[in-house]
């Protein structure tokens, strides 16, 4: 028997990508009628590639008014759907007084190629503090998210988009750049139908890898989800991440019990808006659960350890049909000599290897020893070589 997935938000993928006789027609149209255009931040680009592959459905473009201050205010677009973070793309003001509503543009990418078009249903001027204070829940500039979000014009635009290409990112990460349909029909193939997406910015080191095992102990499978797209500058790089992650499956897991697999956005940072966009998402990926771990989508100390575990029970129940998969925080504890998490250790702090990014990126780029309790030796030695290069490249 076929086994029965999760079906998508909303009941079906509405994948926004174009065929290719309608990217001559619409090339043609450009040319002839000189479409105006509009530049887009790679944070725009990485969610117009998730329109594109059908992770955003059923969104079919970039938000109007109604809908930014509906999600911004009470997690709702204006037709009534339930979604934590707006999708919106931002113009300079030339591009903006050149764009009338009911009209199209083209839309580039930073180096002028085309990525595709939008049909121009809105024009309007966001109040960033607003935004800010509703999905960051702070307005403070040092946030990352929140600078990057203050980078942006306040001027956007909305409407529909019809994407003429993917991201090179499905050309730089061919194995892993998977789209919503492929990863259900692997999940298919597989024949797992309860999926457990594990969301993650980082090589995984043992804690990330406990957590999934954890998972893997009540699911099918699980789906490991790596963010491709850009981090802030601290953060480590996806190919490092993704070949960590590779070497990880092969030592330390059964195989055929998880995938390793990327999606194209940048880190927003925003911790429990963002934990619920995570799955929002890899519900249209076909995972039945998301595991929220602490911190999740987290940065510095702006959220609650648990806010985004929370959060999930203040959402209306029925807004989604997945679930979180709400894991403690988990370390290596000496006393117990195993990984183990605040549910199951009794021991003080002093009795734990806590190590915080900040000071793990400290000794890897100082090529201090980091303990093996923490990481496995064939992810160190894939984090030890990435950080003599960058040494060696800024002498
Ligand atoms: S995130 O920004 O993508 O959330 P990260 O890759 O570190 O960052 O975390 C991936 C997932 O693992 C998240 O659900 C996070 O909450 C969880 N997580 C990370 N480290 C721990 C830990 N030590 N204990 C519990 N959960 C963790």
């Amino acid at each position: 028997m076929t086994p029965q997935l999760i079906l998508p938000y909303q009941g079906k993928l509405t994948p926004l990508l174009v065929d290719k006789e309608e990217v001559i027609e619409w090339e043609a149209r450009i040319k002839s009628d000189s479409l105006p255009s509009v530049v887009l931040s790679s944070r725009e680009a990485g969610d117009l590639d998730m329109l594109a592959i059908g992770g955003f459905s059923p969104l079919d473009g970039f938000m109007g008014n109604d809908d930014w201050r509906g999600v911004c205010e009470s997690m709702r677009t204006s037709k009534g759907y339930f979604w934590p973070i707006p999708i919106t793309l931002s113009a300079t003001a030339q591009e903006y007084s050149s764009i009338k509503v009911g009209s199209c543009c083209q839309l580039l990418d930073k180096c002028g190629s085309i990525l595709g078009v939008m049909l121009v249903r809105d024009k309007y001027t966001a109040d960033k503090s607003f935004e800010a204070q509703n999905v960051f829940g702070t307005d403070d500039k040092e946030h990352p998210g929140v600078s990057n979000l203050y980078n942006h014009s306040e001027l956007y635009l909305g409407g529909e988009v019809k994407v003429f290409r993917h991201s090179p990112l499905k050309q730089k990460f061919p194995k892993v750049y998977l789209t919503p349909a492929e990863t259900r029909e692997q999940f298919v193939a597989k024949g797992w139908s309860k999926v457990v997406a594990f969301q993650t910015r980082n090589p995984m080191h043992r804690a990330h890898e406990h957590l999934v095992k954890i998972a893997l102990d009540r699911c099918d499978g699980v789906l490991i989800h790596s963010l491709l797209g850009n981090l802030k500058e601290d953060d480590i790089p996806a190919e490092v991440r993704i070949r960590a992650i590779d070497v990880l499956i092969n030592n330390y897991f059964e195989p055929d019990t998880v995938i390793n697999a990327g999606y194209p956005l940048d880190m927003r940072y925003a911790g429990p808006r963002e934990a619920l966009l995570h799955a929002l998402f890899r519900q249209n990926y076909g995972c039945s659960h998301l595991i929220v771990g602490r911190d999740h989508a987290g940065v510095g100390n702006y959220y609650d350890e648990f806010a985004a575990q929370r959060i999930f029970d203040e959402i209306d129940q029925n807004a989604l049909l997945i679930k979180p998969l709400k894991l403690d925080w988990t370390f290596w504890c000496y006393k117990c000599d195993a990984v183990t998490s605040t549910r199951t250790c009794s021991h003080s702090d002093n009795d734990r290897l806590l190590l915080s990014g900040t000071e793990l990126r400290r000794l890897l780029s100082a090529g201090e020893e980091i303990p093996p309790q923490f990481s496995r030796p064939e992810v160190l030695n894939i984090l030890r070589e990435f950080y003599k290069k960058a040494k060696n490249n800024n002498i």
